[in-house]
């Protein structure tokens, strides 16, 4: 248990870290290029928030909460996804003030309790994007067109843009009838967790991933033939949006997110190797959140991307920039005497701005130099006690492994030189 990270989490180690900022600095140019500005809303919210957000029949609040008590007795839940709590901030600060479309993106690690798999995990990390106050389908353009930029800014190919409409409070009545209407024949046959929801969720029938279940459902009636007149000139709008920025999109009817608060555009992301896990970013509208959380009825939409399926799709089509770590100097400190002195030149080599490193260990000129290499030096300072005692120390090219011997008092403007600092 003491050397073993709990199951679904994962460490990211340094050399893989490159990866992580590589993604994280896109996000923010283009978040920028957007005009989105970044929010950081705590790791752990009130457990109410996310029953009242995200719906009591989901499979999230249902069985993927890490909820406990905590010492003052309240209920916190770790955040399983970030859109609730973007609302709840929103309201708090009083974030609409200044403006009547509020932008914001985060980036940060989000808590599920799911069986782990590649791509699932129980700590990931998402990179979400909500606008808050617009409900022209214009807005719901620009997120779906931000979403496609970002997998298009890394390079990934043949990702698949897949749109449908979830209807509103108005339409949705009419077509959870439809569906219980074509599933009372069958739902003796489809799964618990099917038979729970047909009362409740009859939608997320649609959802289930039961083989039998999906089978089921082949031939259901489809949201797009129920929606009342607005949200059919919504979605409408939505298309003819997105055909004129030239974004590409296959119409899905038996797309229905896993999360309650949608209205009207509901889409999402694939990448079809991923397999089971190829929902690469999914997002939609929610215009009924902002007023479950106790603000005024307010239009929003957003999307979320879940960033380790985006690093296996990369990693998949090799677009992984290579990351070569390195120092500027290492420096080689031959003996006890010579150890301050070294330390000096160190710490005043960082304070001039370059990237260097020493042994501690007082070790053998080999070894010494074994590590240098490891360290991707770029020049080591070779100093020993007859180099200290005639002022001076070694500097050797790591590349063309030629060395020279330089005054202590020159050292730095040739380091600088060479470094071209
Ligand atoms: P979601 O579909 O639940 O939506 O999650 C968004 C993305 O997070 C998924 O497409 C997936 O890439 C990633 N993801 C979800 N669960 C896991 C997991 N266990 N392991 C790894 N990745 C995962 C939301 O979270 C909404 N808040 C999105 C949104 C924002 N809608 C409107 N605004």
């Amino acid at each position: 248990m003491l050397t073993k990270a709990p199951r679904g989490t994962r460490d990211i180690l340094p050399d893989k870290v490159g990866n992580w900022l590589y993604l994280e600095n896109l996000i923010r140019k283009l978040c920028g290029q957007f005009g989105y500005r970044e929010i950081r809303t705590p790791i752990f919210e009130h457990t109410e928030l996310f029953q009242r957000g995200i719906g009591e029949t989901t499979d999230v609040v249902e069985k993927e909460m890490y909820t406990f008590t905590d010492r003052g007795n309240r209920s916190i839940t770790l955040r399983p996804e970030n859109t609730a709590a973007a609302v709840r901030s929103y309201l708090e600060n009083k974030l609409y003030a200044d403006t009547n479309l509020c932008k914001l993106f985060y980036i940060g690690s989000m808590f599920r309790y799911d069986r782990p798999q590649a791509g699932r995990y129980r700590e990931f990390h998402q990179f979400g994007v909500e606008a808050l106050g617009e409900a022209n389908p214009a807005v719901d353009a620009e997120i779906i067109s931000l979403a496609v930029q970002f997998l298009q800014d890394l390079g990934l190919k043949d990702i698949k843009l897949l749109l449908n409409s979830v209807g509103c409070p108005k339409c949705r009545p009419v077509y959870r009838q439809k569906l219980q209407e074509f599933f009372k024949p069958v739902i003796g046959e489809m799964c618990e967790d099917c038979q729970s929801r047909y009362d409740r969720n009859p939608m997320r029938l649609l959802d289930c991933k039961n083989e039998k279940c999906k089978e089921l459902a082949q031939g259901a009636p489809a949201i797009t033939d129920c929606l009342c007149d607005e949200c059919n000139e919504h979605f409408h709008k939505v298309q003819d949006f997105l055909t004129a920025a030239g974004i590409e999109f296959e119409l899905d009817p038996s797309l229905v997110r896993g999360l309650d608060y949608y209205t009207k555009t509901a889409f999402e992301l694939k990448y079809i190797p991923l397999g089971a896990q190829s929902a690469v970013l999914g997002g939609g509208r929610y215009d009924g959140l902002i007023e479950e959380c106790g603000g005024k009825p307010t239009p929003a939409v957003g999307f979320a991307t879940g960033l380790e399926r985006v690093l296996l799709a990369l990693e998949m089509q090799n677009l992984l920039p290579e990351t070569v770590y390195g120092t500027d100097i290492f420096i080689v400190a031959l003996g006890d005497s010579v150890q301050a002195k070294a330390f000096e030149i160190l710490t005043n080599l960082r304070k001039d701005g370059f990237e260097a490193s020493m042994d501690f260990a007082g070790r053998s000129m080999k070894a010494q130099m074994k590590q240098a290499n490891k360290s991707n030096a770029k020049f080591t300072v070779i100093l020993g006690e007859d180099e200290l005692k005639s002022n001076s120390a070694v500097v050797k090219d790591m590349q063309n492994s030629t060395q020279e011997t330089v005054s202590l008092d020159d050292l730095f403007a040739t380091l600088k030189a060479k470094c071209h600092k």
